[in-house]
């Protein structure tokens, strides 16, 4: 097993389940264009979230770190055509090549990027959200999940990207901030009686990582 053979497989399953997307394949072409770095879910984790948004009928969205908008793409379609989504990015370069590829899309009547610090936009919103996606800087991963949770009611999904980092969350002694965040997440989740959560690792083309999937009780 190598991470040849994940992309291989990965090529292969995306071919099958997702294949040509305009919009989608216009984000993923923007983020290299106007070199952004190459850090959006992989093709098949993004239509997982538009699955599980489905699922649920989420009608309202949150999503922390926007990046070109590829993940917020298949969020917004998941949405009903009164639905809102709200995405969080701290970079200025970032949310306007995401809001055009959001507009492209079809999706600027129902997503609105904010620009600024999350822990800046996270007070002014007003809950509750249906379901959260959280994948910005990681070393504010409990910040940012506490704040899914008073955003919250029962039933919400919160969702919480790279909660494995290439294997490194094993790493008690790391003193990488992602890792210490990804951890300090980890036990938060663990003692939230106010949720019941798991975590899955993943291999992908781009990376070896995980992803949280929690409901609120
Ligand atoms: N969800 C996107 C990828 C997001 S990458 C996708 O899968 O398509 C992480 C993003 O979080 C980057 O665009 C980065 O600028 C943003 N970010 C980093 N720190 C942030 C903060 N403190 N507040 C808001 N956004 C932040
Ligand atoms: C990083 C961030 C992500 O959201 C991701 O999916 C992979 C890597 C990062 O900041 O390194
Ligand atoms: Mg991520």
């Amino acid at each position: 097993m190598n991470s040849e053979q994940w992309r291989a497989v990965d090529d292969y399953l995306n071919d099958l389940v997702i294949g040509p997307d305009e919009a989608l394949d216009a984000a993923v072409a923007s983020v290299a264009a106007q070199g952004l770095p190459p850090i959006a879910v992989p093709p098949t984790h993004g239509k997982l979230l538009n699955l599980i948004s489905r699922i649920h009928g989420a009608r309202r969205v949150l999503e922390i770190g926007t990046l070109a908008g590829y993940s917020t793409i298949w969020l917004g379609r998941a949405l009903p055509a009164d639905g809102e989504l709200i995405t969080l990015e701290a970079d200025e370069k970032h949310a306007r090549i995401a809001s055009a590829n959001i507009g492209r899309a079809g999706l600027a009547d129902r997503v609105e990027v904010r620009v600024g610090l999350a822990l800046d936009t996270l007070p002014t919103l007003t809950g509750p959200f249906d379901l959260f996606f959280i994948d910005a800087d990681k070393q504010h991963n409990p910040e940012y999940f506490e704040w899914a949770l008073r955003l919250s009611r029962p039933g919400s999904v919160i969702i919480v990207d790279n909660v494995v980092r290439g294997g490194g969350v094993v790493d008690a002694a790391s003193t990488d901030p992602a890792i210490v965040g990804t951890r300090r997440l980890g036990a938060l989740i663990a003692g939230e009686p106010r949720v019941s959560a798991t975590m899955v690792q993943t291999v992908s083309g781009k990376s070896y990582d995980g992803f949280c999937l929690a409901v609120v009780n």
